[in-house]
């Protein structure tokens, strides 16, 4: 059996050890080892190269390095082969710490004493509002965004959630459908949106999306940047001057020296780090469903194709 590992994380030597560590009955190749890629049956992927997915013709399971999976899907040479996710607890807690961090810099209005100390100027005490009298609204309630809607709720924000429809009636979280976008954008201070990239996703946040936000609402995008607007959000920041936002993923990234968002006084800017990969908690997780692949011979893919994520 033999696995073909592929990533450009900055730390993926650490990945590889780790892989071969847990996969140590089988055979691990990276590209270095210039493998027989017709041979290989598995592969650990992030970002794969069209060229080297054309040359895996005989894969029985693709396992992302991420929760995402647009990476795989929108290969030209993808073929429907099963598809494993990372789906890890602690993927979803950080990314919640990531999240309430963000919505403290909003509430606490920490921006501001930001902009103040870069010109050296005391604002003293600015009045902030307590949880409870925050409405957070979530787009994207898959495995990570119910995770992040419940942490919130812990914490006493009245937590929102949005969903093109609801078919499970039986969520903590009141949803909205997409009869009632404006409702849902008119009762959130802050919306969260953690949607995948699929055909129904891109600019979903768009110049109709914003105006109906609140005026000096905050957006916290963590989802992926094609679904978000950039040069509509641009416009919408130059006009609402309380407007603000916290992106942390992009249509192109890293994001090019040249982009606006680098400098705009509104806008948060981090480097796609929301939800680390825990290596050793994905690597179990994967270890897990390939072992009772070979037990019973069956997988189930994570993916819905026809939705696309
Ligand atoms: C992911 C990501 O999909 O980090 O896990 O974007």
């Amino acid at each position: 059996m033999s696995i073909f590992f592929y990533c450009n994380f900055r730390n993926k030597k650490e990945w590889l050890k780790s892989i071969k560590k847990k996969f140590s009955k089988n055979k691990v190749f990276s590209i270095k080892d210039k493998p027989n890629f017709s041979q290989i049956e598995y592969a650990i992927v992030w970002n794969l190269p069209d060229s080297i997915m054309k040359k895996l013709k005989n894969l029985k399971i693709i396992f992302s390095l991420g929760a995402g999976v647009d990476h795989i899907i929108n290969l030209p040479s993808y073929n429907k082969t099963p598809i494993v996710r990372v789906k890890d607890i602690n993927m979803a807690e950080r990314m919640s710490y990531h999240v309430h961090s963000q919505v403290l810099i909003y509430q606490l209005k920490l921006y501001l004493f930001q902009k103040a100390q870069i010109q050296k100027k005391w604002l003293g005490e600015q009045h902030t509002k307590l949880n409870r009298e925050l409405t957070i609204g979530i787009i994207g309630l898959g495995f990570l965004g119910n995770h992040v809607g419940k942490y919130l709720s812990n914490l006493n924000y009245n937590v929102i959630g949005f969903k093109r429809e609801n078919k499970n009636k039986k969520s903590k979280i009141k949803i909205y459908t997409k009869k009632n976008l404006n409702k849902f954008l008119n009762l959130s201070d802050i919306v969260v949106s953690i949607l995948p990239d699929t055909e129904k996703t891109k600019n979903f946040i768009n110049k109709k999306f914003l105006s109906l936000m609140k005026k000096n609402s905050f957006l916290i995008n963590i989802g992926r940047g094609s679904t978000l607007n950039e040069q509509d959000l641009l416009l919408h920041l130059n006009k609402n001057k309380s407007f603000h936002v916290s992106l942390d993923v992009f249509k192109i990234e890293p994001l090019p020296k040249k982009n606006k968002f680098w400098t705009h006084k509104n806008v948060i800017i981090t480097p796609h780090a929301a939800a680390l990969t825990d290596i050793d908690s994905s690597i179990n997780h994967m270890f897990k469903r390939l072992k009772d692949y070979k037990k019973t011979g069956k997988i189930k893919s994570d993916v819905n194709l026809i939705k696309g994520y």
